[in-house]
């Protein structure tokens, strides 16, 4: 859109409605939510779909304020990344929101539907459906302490509330980051508070990202890897050393299968990208957030921890608001650290500007994953899946363990450890995402019904994305993707079908 404005232009008015089919907007049937009974909206804007609801000026380095009046029916509530969520419904349906902080249009966001809250903490609460609502105030409980960990590390929190908003499953990211109003999906809520990093996380972006942005999609790593660094250290801060080694060990083995996807010498394995011409969404991928993590913790080991927080807690402060390149952040380093022999002993340029990982990649070391190789080790030379040691085994040692079972396991093999484990009937979806692609690969057929099950119900495309790749990869099984895939993908997000389609086409 071009508007020809004349330099005694003060205001430009856009009168416009948004088509029904806009890419950031899902618009869930009563049946498509937890509970059944009411219809839902939720946006989803970040990378570029803010575009498809709003017209603006749609790129990261770009902010800001807005005021807003929704009106919708009385039985639902409205709530936005603004100042105005209140908690309750109103008796007219009318809402009124303000963000007086400048935002970047990717973190404009709306969420309507059979909302109730809980407050956890003076400053911090959760919406989400009346059904679902206690296993969310459960499972976020440590919600306060986060909030102040974070401000421990790199000062005050600028966005006055910090609440979360549940969407329903076809919610396509595991989190998303509006300001003031975190969005998640309900695959968090693992029953055990297990999977709550992705809180840390997305409450680490309060700081990098929604302070200091990323000025291009190019530059995104300063979003994400910062994030996952900052979501390690209050991991780390909460829940010990040792929880956030286990984090980190399956951060490493992530990146190190992106990279092997993408192929060794991708360009989309530098941290800094080239996303000229392309859809962002299609380069934006693990590599920003897990090189980009190993690249900042390699900077604390080399400059040591209190040195290093001194320096991002200033850089949060001084670039507040303002959006951030690759280059800029690279100057500010190296104005801040004197010691060029340890500057040098970065190799900035490896990770920044070249593919794969940098032979000074940082080693992350669990002991409590060590023992479950050891079991792992164990089954190998005999032991019966039944007779392994597991009491105590959190989420990730699970995860650990699925991941690193052999990969010629023969299919009597995964039977008997599913007879031990019952990880075909697990609840936790991140166990059965991976759970189901050993199951493909083992061509274990009583696992379908769970996996249609699942794939019918969960948009979470991180969750869904590999076993459909997986089923790919055969003809019998690609004939059954597309088959589930057609019952499904009405039900999932434009984000999640827009993958999909492409690995299914
Ligand atoms: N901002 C991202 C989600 C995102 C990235 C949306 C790029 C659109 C384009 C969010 O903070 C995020 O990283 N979410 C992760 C969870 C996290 C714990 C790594 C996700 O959704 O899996
Ligand atoms: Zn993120």
């Amino acid at each position: 859109m071009t508007i020809s404005i004349t330099p005694k232009t003060k205001k430009v008015h856009v009168y416009y409605t948004t088509s029904p089919n806009a890419g950031a907007l899902q618009w869930l049937e009563q049946s498509q939510t937890s509970g059944k009974q009411k219809p839902f909206l939720f946006t989803q804007s970040q990378a570029i779909l803010a575009r498809t609801w709003v017209p603006c000026m749609d790129g990261p380095g770009v902010r800001f304020t807005y005021t807003a009046t929704i009106r919708t029916r009385p039985d639902l509530a409205a709530v936005m990344s603004a100042a105005g969520n209140s908690g309750t419904k109103t008796a007219d349906g009318v809402y009124k929101f303000e963000m007086k902080q400048p935002i970047p249009s990717y973190l404009l966001a709306l969420g309507v539907g059979d909302l109730e809250f809980r407050p956890l903490g003076h400053r911090g609460g959760v919406y989400a459906e009346p059904n679902v609502v206690e296993k969310a105030a459960y499972e976020f409980v440590d919600l306060e302490k986060m909030i102040s960990a974070a401000e421990e590390l790199y000062g005050p929190y600028r966005w006055e509330r910090y609440d979360l908003l549940v969407l329903p499953p076809s919610f396509p990211f595991g989190g998303m980051e509006n300001p003031r109003l975190t969005f998640a999906t309900p695959t968090v809520l693992a029953g055990d508070r297990s999977l709550v990093a992705l809180v840390a996380h997305e409450l680490a972006h309060s700081w990098s990202g929604n302070l200091v942005t990323n000025a291009t999609w190019d530059d995104f790593w300063l979003n994400e890897g910062f994030t996952v660094y900052f979501e390690q250290r209050i991991m780390e801060k909460l829940y010990g050393r040792e929880h956030s080694e286990m984090l980190a060990t399956l951060a490493l083995k992530d990146l190190k299968e992106t990279i092997e996807e993408l192929g060794a010498t991708s360009p989309d394995t530098h941290l800094k990208l080239n996303l000229k011409g392309r859809d962002p969404d299609d380069g934006m991928n693990d590599v920003a957030y897990n090189k980009g993590y190993f690249f900042l913790r390699l900077c604390e080991e080399t400059f040591g921890r209190e040195e290093w927080d001194g320096f991002l807690k200033e850089y949060f402060n001084e670039n507040a608001f303002k959006p951030m390149t690759t280059e800029l952040f690279l100057k500010h380093l190296n104005t801040y650290f004197k010691d060029t022999s340890k500057k040098e002993s970065l190799h900035i340029n490896a990770w920044v500007y070249a593919a794969g990982i940098p032979d000074n990649c940082p080693q992350p070391q669990s002991s409590e994953f060590e023992k479950v190789s050891a079991k792992i080790e164990a089954m190998k030379n005999g032991t019966p899946a039944v007779q392994l040691q597991t009491q105590g085994w959190t989420t990730h040692h699970w995860l650990y363990f699925i991941r690193n079972l052999p990969d010629s396991l023969k299919l009597e093999k995964l039977i008997e450890i599913d007879y031990a484990f019952y990880f075909t009937r697990s609840g936790n979806q991140e166990i059965l995402c991976e759970w189901f692609q050993r199951c493909i690969k083992a061509k274990y057929e009583t696992a379908n019904g769970p996996m249609r099950n699942y794939l019918m119900n969960v948009g979470r495309r991180k969750l869904i994305k590999p076993i459909y790749t997986e089923l790919a990869k055969t003809p019998e099984g690609k004939a059954w993707a597309k088959e589930v895939y057609t019952k499904a993908r009405p039900g999932y997000h434009s984000v999640s079908y827009n993958t999909i389609d492409d690995i299914l086409k």
